[in-house]
């Protein structure tokens, strides 16, 4: 770091967020110098296409050289925009080695090789800085590495997909079918002309596993998420929701149960329309986090865009940056692996539809089947589908997941039950 205090900058990446984090240090660089003594530079950006157009960008500042920037001698701070994994991976490795902090937004590598990457900043006495990699425009990350690292949190519940959260409000304001509802997401470029990491629910899944690692200070990757999608979800599944007084979210849960096990899964879920993430609606994204002496906390905001997810990359720059400066670094201890609950241990409360005859004491006996198998019933409805079949919806207490499912089994092998239709996991008062 030179005397002068000017923080030299190397940003990896000028797309959506690598160009808005240039503008925004050109735009705010004598007001951050103001108010931290630091004054940040951006002094390299690597790119795939150098002599593509890009407004606003000094093009002299372009390369095609990752490796170059990263290992320049003058280049104090590595601010990676570029996504990708191996490639990203090695660069940021080099560059802790090179005794440089990193700032990353790359959920989709924080979730395969978090745990590496802390080890190799720490090794180096360095930092990692991934505030938006999770909920890019909420300052979320800093406050579970900072002001929550000594609660006990219990669990922590996301809305950290801001297309699936968009699709699903469209559907449950205005009555749109679920392919309506993606189309004019796509329209409005909320979403990618194949959405799968999004609908599917593998983005949130990403960010559960980063959420569940810093939470709970164990390593959990993106293969320990049980991962579920929204493309099943109806206009009916909404309706009937909405009926019930609850509403229909794409959550990311993370939970420690209390042997220490963590639980980690990304599913649509019923929330009880007083539930604070209840009213999270339309690109917002928001993090519920329960533990014993907070309580509970949320953080709501812009979940993603290019000029929310510089804001916060700016945020860590700075704080990297001091650190570098005053020669300390944040670690976050040691990461060892996570025991995961598997999905059929694993404990909520269920919605699940059934067609049945409507005939005497087939309510009677679909109930038996989940009183049998441990599974108790919260609340029934009944709507009559046609003259003789009658469409049953019902909410569970909690129950472990290997007994729900056996519960359904056994449901669908009785004579008078037609189907059993959509099943989704429900978060209780
Ligand atoms: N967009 C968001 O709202 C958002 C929010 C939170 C986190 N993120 C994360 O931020 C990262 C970047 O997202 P983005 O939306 O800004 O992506 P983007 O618009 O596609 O930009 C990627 C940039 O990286 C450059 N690049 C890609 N591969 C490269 C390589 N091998 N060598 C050199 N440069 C390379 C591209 O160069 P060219 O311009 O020459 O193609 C482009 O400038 C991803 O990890 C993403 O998950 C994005």
């Amino acid at each position: 770091m030179n005397t002068s205090q000017t923080v030299r900058l190397g940003v990896l990446g000028c797309g959506t967020v690598g160009s808005s984090f240039c503008h925004l240090i050109s735009e705010q660089s004598d007001e951050i110098e103001r108010r931290t003594g630091i004054r940040l530079e951006v002094s390299a950006i690597s790119v795939r296409d150098a002599a593509k157009a890009r407004p606003g960008i000094d093009s002299a500042l372009l390369t095609t050289d990752s490796h170059g920037v990263v290992s320049n001698p003058d280049i104090d701070v590595i601010v990676e925009t570029m996504g990708g994994v191996e490639h990203t991976m090695e660069l940021m490795t080099s560059a802790f080695a090179a005794g440089k902090p990193v700032v990353t937004a790359n959920k989709e590598l924080m979730a395969l090789h978090g745990p590496e990457l802390f080890l190799a900043a720490n090794a180096a006495g360095v930092d990692l800085a991934l505030e938006a990699s999770v909920a890019a425009g909420l300052p979320f990350i800093r406050a579970l590495r900072e002001s929550l690292v000594g609660e006990d949190i219990s669990r922590a519940m996301g809305i950290v997909n801001g297309t699936t959260n968009y699709i699903l409000s469209q559907m449950t304001e205005h009555g749109a079918s679920y392919h309506d509802a993606l189309a004019e997401a796509q329209r409005l470029g909320f979403a990618e002309a194949d959405p799968t990491a999004d609908v599917g629910g593998f983005d949130a899944g990403s960010k559960a596993a980063i959420i569940a690692t810093l939470a709970f200070g164990e390593a959990v990757r993106a293969g320990d998420v049980h991962i579920e999608g929204i493309e099943t979800i109806t206009a009916e599944d909404i309706a009937n929701a909405t009926r019930m007084g609850h509403v229909i979210k794409l959550l990311a849960v993370v939970e420690q149960t209390d042997s220490g096990a963590i639980a980690a899964r990304v599913h649509p879920t019923m929330l009880p329309d007083s539930h604070p993430l209840a009213s999270v609606r339309d690109s917002f994204n928001a993090v519920y986090v329960e533990g014993t002496g907070i309580d509970q906390i949320m953080f709501y905001g812009r979940g993603a865009g290019g000029h929310p997810t510089a804001a916060m990359m700016v945020g860590d720059t700075i704080d990297v940056a001091l650190n570098k400066l005053a020669g300390v670094h944040r670690s976050v201890g040691e990461l060892d692996a996570a025991t995961i609950v598997p999905i059929d241990d694993s404990v909520s409360a269920f919605y699940v539809s059934i067609d049945a005859l409507d005939q005497p004491g087939v309510l009677a006996d679909i109930s038996g089947a989940f009183g049998s198998h441990g599974v108790s019933i919260r609340s029934m409805e009944q709507e009559n589908s046609t003259e003789d079949v009658a469409r049953l919806v019902f909410i569970t207490h909690e129950a472990v997941e290997s007994d729900f499912r056996a519960t359904l089994e056994a449901v669908s092998e009785l004579e008078a039950v037609k189907n059993v239709g959509q099943v989704l996991r429900v978060v209780c008062d």
